[in-house]
Parts: C-alpha cells; structure tokens; sequence
C-alpha cells in the first residue's frame, strides 16, 4: 500500500486492483462511478429488452461488469460522470433498441445529479411519461422524442426548472394540452413538441419563454391559434409553426426576430401580404410559407435573401408576374416550390454554370410558356412538376440529360406538348419512379418509359398503334394509365379491355410521397 497515500485511499479503494482505475484516479484525478449508481443503471438495461438484429449496436452493450474496464460506469458508452465527485451526470441511450414500458419505479430515478438525460429512438411501448422524471431537478437537457411514449406531459416536467432543452417531437401518441405553466421553465431555449398529438390551443404563455431560439410546434392537432405572442421571442433562429391549424398576420409579429434562419408555416391558413422587411431577415436559410393564402405580390426584397436553400411558396394567392431568373440568383437553393399561386413566371436564356442546382422544383401552375432552358444543365434533380402549364409543342431532346441518376419524378401533365423532339428506345434514366405525361397532345406510338417506372401516366392524348411488349416488361410498375388514346384493337386486347385501359397492377414496393420537404 505505500504506493498510495492516505488521502487518496478511501475515493479508489473499491477499484485498487484494477490498473485502469489506478490510471483514472491518480493521473487524471477523475473519479470512478459510484457503486450505487452503478447498481442502478444495470438494473436499468435489464428492466428493457434490447430488441435488434445481432449485427446492430447498443450503447447499453458496453454496460457490463466483466472486462479491463467494466467496473467503472464513467467509462461506458453514453455515460458522463462528474470528474470530481464521480456522479452520473449524462446519460445518452439514444438509438439504443431499448423496448419495453418505463415507469416512476425505474432505478433511472436513482441517478438524481443527471443533467442531461437523452433517451432519443426507443421504443417505450406506449409508457406514459413517468412523473418520477420530476425527481431529476438538475436536469437541463432532457431528449424524449421518437420513443413510443404516451398520455399527457405530466406535471412534474413542469417543475424542472433548469431545463435549456426540452424534446418531446415524435411520439404520435403524446396528447392533451401543452399547459399555460410550461411558462415555468424560463431557461428554457430549444423547445420541440412536434409531430406529436397535441390538442387544444397553443398557450399564449409561450410568450413568456423569451430565452428560446428554437421553437417547433409542427404536426399537432391544435385548435385554431393566432400568434401574435411571437413578437417577444426575439432570440428565435428556428420556428416551425407548420401544420398547427394557426391563421392570421402571423408575418407582422416577425419584425423584430432577426435573427430567424429557419422559418416555416406551412399548411396553415396564414393570411396577408408579404411584406417587403422580410427581405431583413437576412440569415434566412429555410422559408417555407407554403399552403397558405398569402396574397398580392411578392416584394423584390425577397430575392436577396441570398442564404435560402429552401424556399417554399406553393398553393398561395400570390399575382403578379416575376422573372424565373430572380429566383435562379438565390445561388444556395436547392429546393424552390413556386406551384399554383395566381402569378405568371417569365423565362429567359441563362447562363448554366450560374444557376444553383436543384433537387426540387415545382413550377405548376406558373403559366410557362416553354420549358426554362436553365433545366438542361441540372443534374440533381429528383423531382421536377411543370404541370398545369402552356407549354407548347415537342420536349426538348435535352430531356435525356435532366439528371439521369438522379430524377425520380417528373410531371408534366396538362401541357400542349406533342412528343419528344429526339425519341429515345431506351430512357437513360436509372432512378425514374412516376412519369406523368397526361393530358398532352402526344401523337404517334407510346413512349416506353425507363425500367426503373413504378407509376406511368399517359391517358389523354393523340397516341396510336400497337402497344410495344416492353411495356408488359417493366419490373416494377404499379399503375399504368393509357386511357382516352387512339391504340389499335389488338393493343386494347392485350389487356384484356376495351379502349380504356387504367388499371393497377402490382401494389407499390415503396409508398411514394412527393415533393419530400426539408426537415431541418
Ligand atoms: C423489434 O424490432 C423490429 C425491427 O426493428 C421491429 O419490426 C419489431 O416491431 C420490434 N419489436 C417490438 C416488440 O418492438
Ligand atoms: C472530465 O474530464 C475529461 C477528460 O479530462 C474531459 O474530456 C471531460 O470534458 C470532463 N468532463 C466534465 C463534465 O468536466
Ligand atoms: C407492450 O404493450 C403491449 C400492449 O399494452 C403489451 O401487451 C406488451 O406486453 C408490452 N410489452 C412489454 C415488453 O412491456
Ligand atoms: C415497476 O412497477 C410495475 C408496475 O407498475 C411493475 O410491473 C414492474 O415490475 C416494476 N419494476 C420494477 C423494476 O420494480
Ligand atoms: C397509439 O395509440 C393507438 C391507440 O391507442 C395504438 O393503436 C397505437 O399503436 C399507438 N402508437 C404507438 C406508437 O404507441
Ligand atoms: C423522488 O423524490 C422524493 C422526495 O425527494 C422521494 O421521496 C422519492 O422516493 C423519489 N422518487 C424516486 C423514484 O426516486
Ligand atoms: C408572462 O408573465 C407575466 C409575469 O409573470 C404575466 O403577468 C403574464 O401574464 C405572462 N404572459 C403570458 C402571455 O402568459
Ligand atoms: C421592434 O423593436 C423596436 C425597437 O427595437 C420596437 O420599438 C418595436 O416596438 C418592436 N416591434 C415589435 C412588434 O415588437
Ligand atoms: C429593414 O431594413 C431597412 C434597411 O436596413 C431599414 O431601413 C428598415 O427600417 C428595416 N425594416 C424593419 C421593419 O426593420
Ligand atoms: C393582385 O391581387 C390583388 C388583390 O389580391 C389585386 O388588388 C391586384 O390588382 C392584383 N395584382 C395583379 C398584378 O394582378
Ligand atoms: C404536380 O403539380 C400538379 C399541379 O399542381 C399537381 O396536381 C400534382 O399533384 C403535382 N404532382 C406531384 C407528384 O406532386
Ligand atoms: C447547359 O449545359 C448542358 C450540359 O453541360 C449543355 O448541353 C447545354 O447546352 C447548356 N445549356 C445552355 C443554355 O447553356
């Protein structure tokens, strides 16, 4: 024993004959866990089945006794100790495949100097948030989403006073109200509730929370708000008020938040001009006004916005008629979804090597007159709608290089289009998914689509002739429609139909859904 002295001995007595701990102790001064805890958070990995395929990994495989460093718990994946008094301070058992139900008896509540606690991506079965997380009053970050919970945000959350963050987003069976008191917690400045089953109004106390810089009450069924309150989260960088049944002049209360990066309200019934001082919020990377009924015209201020990656402003009222180029110079876009407002968008002949490229883009409804050049240099493409638009005459022969690895979706229906310019056997496209040419005036034989088609539309039309075999070939098509054409009586035989044939085939490998939206 005389390599050690009589102070050190009690704190790393328990762990003398482990050269590691001797290593911890002495070199770092850091201390080991305590066996208490240690204790505790064993039982905690045999109270859940850890329910993965062999070859995936769980932090919580590290959590075990045997081993050069199994006894000490600071050392195990997703644990943080206090280097001083060897306490349990952090706890990470995201992504870990933990299933089966917490409850207020879980030896986690032992572990009360946790100050972080993220439990992100498990499986909860439907446990109610149990209320002993009341116990952990030091917690300031506190990570619950994605994780099968149940029932209403109890009380005792509530009253952790020192939370900074609180994530609660994607558990579809979180409900009830978010209560006034969530007022409480004044530290508070990341707070996600989003795409949950929260009901009843958005408290107005929110207000009160002037702290935060991320706030998304997205994807929940609340009954209609109006948002005036935002006006005092002046520190906000994130809001994603998205689908939360709000409405009115939501725009005016925004003015002083300068700081916003990241501002979505789609799918709401928003309502009003937009105004010119938008163009202030120059840190804007994601505006998404989407679905809304915006109106009047839109201010030039918008298009020097130059960080916008994302700019949603599909399905509004917005007139007037805008030069598709001042869009193009927003040269961080990646996604841009102008669809089915009232105004008219003007092409001219860009420069390729200027325009951002693309992995989104929707212009239906915009009143085109001819496809927009800059296209034929995007090669990232994966999905492009031009439907619903005056465009004339054959598809350009550049078509074939639209993004072949890269697309899969393309609408361009309800057009004037006659055919291809340059007909291709064989499509190069190798990820195509839905091609929709309905509603043309394609004539001469139907076009083949790639092999990789799930869902090909080309009913109403001017096509004729006999129907190619290759198209009883296509692995992996779902739904044909070829109806209202011109095909020949064999052709219809083939399937057995008359004239019309839409029918579906095989269900699809993958549910589709379209355009895919940014997250943040
Ligand atoms: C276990 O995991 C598999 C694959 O992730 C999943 O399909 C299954 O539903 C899970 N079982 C339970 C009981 O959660
Ligand atoms: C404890 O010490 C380690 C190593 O010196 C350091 O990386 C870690 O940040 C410290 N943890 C805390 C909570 O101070
Ligand atoms: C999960 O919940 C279901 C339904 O409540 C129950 O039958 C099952 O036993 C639970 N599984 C575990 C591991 O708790
Ligand atoms: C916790 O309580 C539940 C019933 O509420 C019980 O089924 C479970 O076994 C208890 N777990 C522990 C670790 O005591
Ligand atoms: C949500 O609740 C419903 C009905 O209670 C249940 O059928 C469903 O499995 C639950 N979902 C989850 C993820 O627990
Ligand atoms: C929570 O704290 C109270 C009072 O400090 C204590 O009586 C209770 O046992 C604690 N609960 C748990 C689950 O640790
Ligand atoms: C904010 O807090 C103050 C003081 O506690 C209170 O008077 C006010 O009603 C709160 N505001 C809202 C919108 O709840
Ligand atoms: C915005 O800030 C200015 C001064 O900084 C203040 O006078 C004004 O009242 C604020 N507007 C809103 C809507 O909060
Ligand atoms: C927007 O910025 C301009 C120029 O910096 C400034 O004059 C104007 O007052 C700002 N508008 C608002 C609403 O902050
Ligand atoms: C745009 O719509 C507003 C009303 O919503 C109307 O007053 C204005 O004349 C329209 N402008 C154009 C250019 O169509
Ligand atoms: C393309 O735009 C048209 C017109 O808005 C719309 O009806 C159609 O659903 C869009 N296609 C997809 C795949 O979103
Ligand atoms: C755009 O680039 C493509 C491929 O680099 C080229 O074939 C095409 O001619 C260019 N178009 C214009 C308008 O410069």
């Amino acid at each position: 024993m005389g390599l050690l002295s009589q102070n050190f001995l009690p704190k790393c007595l328990l762990f003398l004959f482990l050269p590691y701990f001797l290593t911890r102790c002495v070199s770092s001064g850091q201390q080991p866990c305590l066996y208490s805890e240690r204790s505790a958070l064993l039982q905690l990995k045999e109270s859940f089945i850890l329910n993965r395929s062999a070859s995936s990994y769980s932090k919580a495989d590290t959590w075990k006794l045997e081993g050069w460093v199994g006894g000490d718990c600071c050392s195990w994946d997703g644990i943080e100790c206090d280097n001083n008094t060897g306490h349990v301070i952090g706890l990470d058992l995201s992504s870990s495949f933990l299933y089966g139900s917490f409850d207020s008896n879980s030896s986690l509540f032992q572990l009360q100097h946790l100050t972080n606690l993220n439990l992100f991506d498990n499986d909860f079965n439907g446990s109610e948030i149990p209320s002993a997380i009341g116990n952990l009053s030091k917690l300031s970050q506190l990570d619950l989403s994605f994780s099968a919970f149940s029932g209403q945000i109890p009380y005792e959350v509530l009253h952790l006073f020192k939370l900074v963050m609180l994530d609660l987003s994607y558990n579809n069976n979180l409900s009830g109200e978010i209560p006034e008191s969530i007022e409480n917690l004044k530290s508070l400045s990341h707070l996600d509730v989003s795409y949950s089953s929260f009901s009843g109004k958005i408290p107005n106390s929110l207000a009160n929370l002037t702290q935060l810089t991320y706030l998304s009450l997205a994807g929940n069924g609340f009954t209609p708000s109006t948002l005036p309150w935002l006006d005092r989260l002046t520190k906000l960088a994130v809001l994603n008020v998205d689908s939360t049944n709000s409405r009115g002049d939501v725009l005016s209360s925004l003015k002083n938040l300068t700081r916003l990066a990241v501002l979505r309200l789609f799918r709401n019934q928003f309502s009003s001009p937009i105004p010119s001082w938008l163009g202030n919020l120059t840190h804007l990377t994601n505006l998404d006004l989407g679905l809304n009924q915006f109106w009047g015209l839109l201010p030039e201020s918008i298009f020097t916005l130059i960080k916008l990656e994302f700019l949603g402003l599909e399905e509004n009222l917005l007139n007037g008629t805008y030069k598709l180029e001042s869009f193009l110079n927003l040269k961080n876009l990646r996604e841009l979804q102008l669809s089915d407002n009232r105004f008219s968008l003007v092409t001219t002949t860009v420069m390729n090597a200027t325009v951002p490229k693309f992995t989104i883009l929707t212009l239906a409804s915009c009143n085109l007159l001819e496809f927009p050049n800059f296209l034929s240099g995007q090669d990232e493409l994966a999905y492009l709608n031009l439907s619903r638009n005056k465009i004339h005459g054959f598809i350009p022969k550049w078509i074939w290089d639209l993004s072949p690895q890269t697309l899969e979706v393309l609408y361009l229906s309800e057009n004037f289009l006659t055919g291809f310019q340059q007909p291709a056997v064989v499509p190069p496209w190798t990820t195509l998914r839905v091609l929709d040419l309905r509603s043309n005036k394609l004539r001469g034989s139907l076009p083949i689509p790639p092999a990789s088609i799930y869902q090909y539309f080309v009913s109403n039309n001017l096509l004729k002739g006999e129907i190619s075999s290759m198209i009883c070939n296509l692995p992996y098509i779902s739904v044909l429609d070829i109806s209202n054409n011109s095909f020949s009586w064999h052709a219809a035989t083939m399937f057995g139909q008359s004239e019309q044939v839409a029918f579906t085939t095989k269900t699809p490998k993958q549910q589709l859904s379209w355009p895919y939206s940014s997250n943040m």
